[in-house]
């Protein structure tokens, strides 16, 4: 339980709020780049409560700019690409991507009216698959070259989930609440034979991306080892994760990014990555796009709960918009989260007082690729010291 003043820190994420300021530091998940074709260019984008327009100009450029245009306010959204930029479909003013005012066809000749223009305008980059954009104060730091996004040998596709109607912290917080599994999750079929009778005990390790999550299997016959099974949260909106196919047995790598549209919505994406000798899939390229709905019923108020997800959904969901930390009761089995909520506040407090938080990528250096050290035994992806031999 935390006070209801210290809830409003964790969880607001507007421009100005303690929160908000923190996950500007780190580059957001906008869209798939394969969301912006040549047919559709543009794409309305809302993220930490901005009201924004992604686009990709005419000559590839991407561009992440305000929604509603410096001149008279309509939406950015209705506007036509070009060479160079975005052009308003009201009196035809055209930004490019850096917020620049570069036409205002209406003036008189010579007008230095757009010259005092300053659109707002963030940086974009593409990554597997992804487009990302940076909010924070310049300069930009580099783009971390995630695993999943920057292996080439294998298969790579996006998933992007329909909105979900409550805070991002719910998502990060069910990242590191490894009890739920069996509760939420252990009807599923697929699941149901590895939770029987089942026990495992939990740890939390602060690592340099975040939080290490590892469960461990006592050994279910005399002589066989335990079973780890690890995966990190990263610091601050992203699972690292792994699967296995049913049918072939391939693990399939994923990253879960939970972007903050706005203090009371969340949109989850999805980046998979199954490795493959035989197939080639570059870092710079596109990666097709799954749009997934899961909401049941008339009023599109129900569930679907036959995946994983899905059940997640639900339950983060039905928290509340914004869970109220303060009515709560956790127990020992919730101290992941708690060290979660520990973290975010250091790293608040970080920011305000002026630092740089944690696992931001100088922006002088390119990023290495970033291999995390996640190990699922059960399904045959080995600690290092054991991959030999497996
Ligand atoms: S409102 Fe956009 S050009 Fe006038
Ligand atoms: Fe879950």
């Amino acid at each position: 339980m935390i006070p209801r003043e210290d809830n409003e820190i964790l969880t607001r994420v507007g421009p100005g709020t303690p929160a908000g300021e923190l996950l500007r530091r780190y580059w957001q998940p906008i869209a798939a780049s394969a969301e912006l074709t040549e047919e559709t260019p543009i794409l309305k984008v809302r993220l930490l409560g901005e009201d924004l327009v992604a686009y990709r100009d005419l000559s590839g450029t991407y561009g992440l700019v305000g929604e509603q245009c410096s001149h008279r306010k309509a939406s950015l959204a209705f506007g036509r690409v070009e060479e160079d930029g975005i052009r308003c479909a009201y009196h035809g003013w055209k930004y490019d991507c850096t917020g620049a005012c570069i036409e205002t066809p209406a003036e008189p000749e010579g007008s230095t009216l757009k010259d005092s223009i300053h659109h707002t305008a963030y940086p974009v980059e593409k990554l597997g698959g992804m487009l990302f954009a940076y909010l924070g104060p310049a300069p930009a730091p580099a783009l971390p070259r995630w695993d999943v996004l920057a292996w080439e040998h294998g298969r790579r596709w996006i998933r992007k989930f329909e909105p979900l109607r409550c805070n991002w912290l719910q998502c990060m917080e069910n990242s590191v609440d490894p009890s739920h599994l069996y509760w939420l999750h252990g009807d599923l079929a697929h699941l149901k034979p590895m939770m029987d009778g089942y026990e495992e005990t939990h740890e939390f390790l602060e690592c340099e991306h975040g939080i290490m999550k590892r469960r461990t299997t006592p050994p279910q016959k005399p002589g066989e080892e335990p079973q780890v099974d690890q995966h990190p949260l990263l610091f601050p909106n992203t699972l690292r994760h792994v699967s296995q196919d049913r049918e072939t047995g391939r693990h399939r790598h994923n990253l879960q990014f939970r972007m903050p549209i706005d203090d009371t919505h969340t949109c989850v994406m999805v980046a998979n990555f199954e490795p493959n000798e035989n197939e080639h899939a570059p870092a710079d390229g596109d990666a097709t796009v799954e749009h997934i709905e899961f909401r049941t019923g008339e009023n599109r108020d129900g569930y679907r709960m036959d995946m994983v997800a899905f059940q997640d959904f639900m339950a983060w969901e039905t928290q509340g918009p914004i869970m109220d930390r303060s009515q709560e009761h956790l127990g020992l089995a919730d101290k992941g989260l708690v060290m979660l909520r520990r973290l975010l506040r250091e790293q608040i407090d970080l920011v305000a007082a002026g630092g740089t938080p944690m696992a931001v990528v100088a922006a002088d250096r390119q990023s290495p690729i970033i291999e995390l050290d996640v190990i699922n035994e059960r399904m045959g992806l080995m600690k290092p010291e054991r991959r030999g031999a497996a």
